[in-house]
């Protein structure tokens, strides 16, 4: 059963925990992300903790192997449950936080590679010397290379996750974002898809923010997010 975990978009530590605990029960697992971390620090990934909840902490590292392999020692012991690296970090990179993440054992973090950060276009790929491939090509290579050196999964939208679920190993883990239930505010996400469309195509994690954080009741959104990813 794919899992929904709820972007925690906001700066600061009060209103994160405000949110956790206004949504209750009907959600066990946050992203926190660059904003909330670098106001906040680990005190908000222990305060999410102490109420009960599994933390996404999504840092997307990026930096030489020694440092992203100690960062990620960091995130275990905090007990995180998922963190990001960047897979352009090169093999050693990928393969340095895997191996720091697999001290933890089973409960350890689970370590998701970003192939193709969904706000480039070709032209931005060229940019940055990648040339005769689409970004589509681009993830598809960064995907296999990222699970070949040992990340669990990779973060992906809605519209990459059908084609990578068919061609990567069973058990990789594939966290979209970009869900909107049907009839839901867009906002500025631009290629979105529907829970129940993101877990057919083999989506393990569904990560949504405003859809459930601005609702005027988070919890029935909340639920209603669930009931159409069983769906
Ligand atoms: O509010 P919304 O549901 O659009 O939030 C989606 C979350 O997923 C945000 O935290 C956003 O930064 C993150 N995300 C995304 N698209 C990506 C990668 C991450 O929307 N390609």
């Amino acid at each position: 059963m794919a899992e929904l975990i709820v972007a925690l978009d906001v700066n600061n530590r009060a209103e994160a925990v405000e949110k956790v605990k206004a949504i209750g029960d009907s959600v066990g697992f946050y992203k926190i992300g660059l904003e909330l971390f670098t106001a906040e620090g680990p005190d908000v990934v222990k305060a999410v903790k102490d109420l009960g909840k599994r933390v996404f902490l999504d840092l997307k590292f990026h930096d030489i192997p020694r440092t992203v392999e100690r960062a990620v020692k960091s995130g275990g012991a905090l007990g995180v449950d998922l963190m990001t690296i960047h897979s352009v970090g090169g093999k050693a990179m990928i393969r340095a936080a895997a191996d720091a993440a697999a001290e933890f054992g089973e409960g350890g973090p689970k370590i998701l590679a970003v192939t193709v950060l969904t706000s480039l276009d070709q032209g931005d790929l060229e940019d940055v010397g990648v040339m005769g491939r689409t970004p589509a090509d681009q993830v598809a290579a960064m995907a296999r290379f990222a699970v070949e050196n040992g990340a669990h999964g990779l973060v992906c939208s809605p519209k990459e996750v059908g084609s990578l679920s068919s061609s990567l190993p069973a058990g990789t883990l594939f966290i979209t974002p970009g869900v909107r239930p049907a009839g839901a505010a867009v906002g500025d996400q631009k290629r979105v898809a529907t829970p129940a469309d993101a877990v057919r195509d083999g989506a393990t994690h569904l990560v949504v923010g405003r859809p459930i954080l601005a609702a005027a009741d988070p919890v029935a959104a909340a639920r209603a997010i669930r009931l159409e990813m069983e769906s």
